[in-house]
């Protein structure tokens, strides 16, 4: 397994046509199933860890944001990555990070980056900063297929309609959405949980249980009720609990069409996010 440096050591016809995960590390189970997923799809596998300054808010966590590096080598070479690419801060923005905040913040993001008043409204300017971060990998690496976590289901989405958008300079890329990987608590894998101290490992399982309590309801306001007193009931402090269509994330009036149960919630200074698909009734 290489680790690759330098975006001009990614042209090695090794790595031609691989399949990409993008990460920022400290890694755990959720993303080695990524890798894995990779991996049984036959193509060379490159991975990246970098801890994206851009799409981090003012007062958010990039300072304190884990970084393991040995660890996270040691969970990737016996999965079978061919290579570990760790772009400087300086190769990924040689504009300096001043200009490449204001790139970012400029960009044009597909519609289910900007409406839906999730994710886009509590973190602003982080899909802009996960767009400029992402096109740029997928300029270097210039994988045929990436590989993508339903954990991040907004960015998911956010990455599938970017591609699509842009053929000319996406060409055929694949975007492969990958199964949220839990604890068997229930609780999904996340390098924030590490910020989670012995008491709040317990709270942080209110997030599984107030999208399996949802699960099944019939109306959207019983369903967004039930996960917001879940999360509320365990002390924690609801950004948004919302039932939404699962392809625009937009409102939806009803369960005639696949929507999706999204969560967002603060337990201390811990900022936690869950969803999952909800029945689709007719
Ligand atoms: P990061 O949070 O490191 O996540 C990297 C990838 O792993 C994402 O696609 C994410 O959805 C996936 N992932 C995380 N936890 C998971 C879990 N429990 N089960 C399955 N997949 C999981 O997301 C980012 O980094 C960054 O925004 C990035 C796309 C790398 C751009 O900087």
């Amino acid at each position: 397994m290489r680790i690759v440096e330098d975006p001009a050591d990614l042209a090695d016809p090794a790595l031609t046509g691989c399949g990409f995960v993008p990460t920022m590390g400290a890694l755990h189970a959720g993303h080695g199933s990524l890798v894995e997923r990779a991996r049984r799809d036959g193509r060379p596998v490159v991975v990246s860890i970098f801890v994206n300054p851009t799409q981090f808010g003012p007062n958010e966590d990039y300072a304190r944001y884990p970084r393991t590096l040995d660890a996270d080598r040691a969970l990737l070479e016996p999965l079978g990555a061919d290579a570990i690419f760790v772009p400087s801060v300086e190769a990924m923005y040689p504009e300096g990070l001043e200009a490449s905040r204001a790139v970012a913040a400029a960009l044009p993001l597909p519609e289910v980056g900007t409406r839906p008043g999730l994710e886009d409204r509590c973190r602003p300017g982080h899909f802009g900063g996960v767009a400029l971060v992402v096109g740029r990998l997928f300029d270097m690496v210039r994988p045929a297929a990436a590989y993508f976590g339903e954990k991040d289901y907004q960015q998911l989405r956010l990455i599938e309609d970017m591609v699509a958008a842009d053929p000319a300079r996406f060409g055929a890329l694949r975007i492969v959405p990958c199964p949220t990987i839990r604890e068997t608590t229930g609780l999904a894998m996340s390098s924030r949980n590490r910020y989670l101290a012995g008491a709040e490992r317990e709270q942080a399982l209110a997030l599984a249980r107030a999208l399996q309590v949802a699960h099944s309801a019939q109306r959207v306001e019983t369903a967004e009720r039930l996960m917001r007193e879940t999360l509320e009931s365990h002390g924690l402090e609801v950004e948004y609990a919302a039932v939404r269509d699962a392809r625009t994330l937009l409102p939806v009036t009803g369960f005639e069409r696949p929507t999706r149960a999204l969560i967002a919630a603060r337990l201390g200074a811990t900022r936690l996010i869950d969803n999952a698909p909800m029945t689709v009734w007719r």
